[in-house]
This record gives C-alpha cells, sequence and structure tokens, in this order.
C-alpha cells in the first residue's frame, strides 16, 4: 500500500470542523496542558482546516506565530478562510520533511496525522530538528485498540510503544504517553 492510500481525503473536511468534535476535544482547553506562552512559535503539523491552529493562535497571540504546515491546498484554504489572525503562518509541504530551520519552533504538535506519514524515522528526526532545546513534541492520534469504530482503519494506526521509539530514536527525552481515552493517546517528548 503506498502511504497516499493512509492520506485524509480532503472532501472529508467538514467532519474535522464538526460541532461534536469541538464539544468533544474542547480544543483550547485540550492544548492548555502544554503550557505555551504568548510570544512562542509553534507547529500545527498536518494542520488541516485549523481545528487545532486557531486555539493555538490565541494561545501564543499576536506576538507568537503559529506555522500551518500540510500537503493539501484545499485544506490550507479552507483554513485561510476562516478569519485566522496574522499570527497564523501557512506552509504547504508534504511530511516528513519540514521545510523549516533548524530549532524554529518551541512546540509541534501533529493531531491524527503522524500515522499518516512514512516513514516515521525521517518524522521523528525532522522534528528533533526543527525544535529548540527544551522544546516539546505532542503526538495525539488513534488507538490500534480503539473501543469506538470510528477513525482510520486500524492497520493504519501506530501505537503508542511505536511513537515513543521513533521519538526515543531521533534524541528525544522522556518521550511517553500523557494521556489516552478509549480509542485516542497523547504522546509528549522533550527536544
Ligand atoms: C486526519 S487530518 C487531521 C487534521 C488536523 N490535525 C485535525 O486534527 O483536525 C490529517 C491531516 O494531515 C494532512 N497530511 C497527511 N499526510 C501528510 C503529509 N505527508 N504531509 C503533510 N500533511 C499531511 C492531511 O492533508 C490532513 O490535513
Amino acid at each position: 500500500m503506498s502511504h497516499d492510500d493512509k492520506r485524509f481525503d480532503p472532501q472529508r473536511q467538514h467532519r474535522l470542523l464538526s460541532a461534536e468534535r469541538h464539544a468533544y476535544w474542547n480544543p483550547s482547553q485540550f492544548l492548555a496542558r502544554f503550557n505555551l506562552k504568548p510570544g512562542q512559535t509553534a507547529l500545527d503539523l498536518g494542520a488541516g482546516p485549523g481545528f487545532w491552529t486557531l486555539p493555538l493562535a490565541e494561545i501564543v497571540g499576536a506576538s507568537g506565530q503559529v506555522w500551518a504546515v500540510d500537503v493539501s491546498q484545499e485544506l490550507l484554504d479552507t483554513l485561510a478562510s476562516r478569519n485566522p489572525p496574522a499570527q497564523i503562518k501557512y506552509k504547504r509541504s508534504e511530511l516528513p520533511t519540514i521545510d523549516l530551520p533548524n530549532a524554529f519552533s518551541d512546540f509541534a504538535w501533529l493531531a491524527f496525522v503522524f500515522h499518516e506519514v512514512e516513514p516515521p524515522e525521517k518524522l521523528a528526526s525532522e522534528l528533533r530538528r526543527v525544535l529548540r532545546p527544551g522544546a516539546r513534541v505532542a503526538v495525539l492520534d488513534w488507538r490500534p485498540d480503539a473501543e469506538g469504530e470510528q477513525g482510520p482503519p486500524r492497520a493504519d494506526r501506530v501505537t503508542p510503544a511505536q511513537v515513543i521509539g521513533w521519538l526515543s530514536a531521533a534524541g528525544f527525552a522522556d518521550a511517553q504517553e500523557t494521556w489516552h481515552d478509549p480509542d485516542n493517546y497523547l504522546v509528549e517528548g522533550k527536544a
């Protein structure tokens, strides 16, 4: 199977912005655990139409930056149509390559995209490269053993242990699962 087969279909983008999804995740509240500060730079990798990008931009404020990176111009166009503040920057780019300088960012956020990218080892090393010393990566993704029926095919998903292994091998310290629910998990690591 090519990795394009795993890739999110932009025609399903309305699901990413549904009221039900907002009610479940409450993205501003979920992101508060990362203690980002005004003026910081954050990367939203695989940002899609911006479900997490807009709340990230509120947290870092006008003096900060949030880079919305996505392979899909259609999804970035949707984000651009949602009246985003000026601190949101756009980068059409195909992961695992992250077309940004070394030690560029204070935080990297990957929501439901890590499992779509190959090779994952390269993604992990690119994440390490673009983060400043002490910066954090956070990976939110689907559990292969999820209780619910939603989400991508189970065969496409990756386990928290796999993500921890790739991040650790790339030089992230202290990579660990910091949260989960019956269907999803969060892995964090420190650069
Ligand atoms: C399931 S959506 C999640 C979007 C967003 N993170 C969210 O949670 O609402 C996956 C996103 O990753 C993007 N994506 C998938 N593979 C990618 C790649 N290799 N490089 C960049 N973006 C990619 C898709 O275009 C899509 O926007």
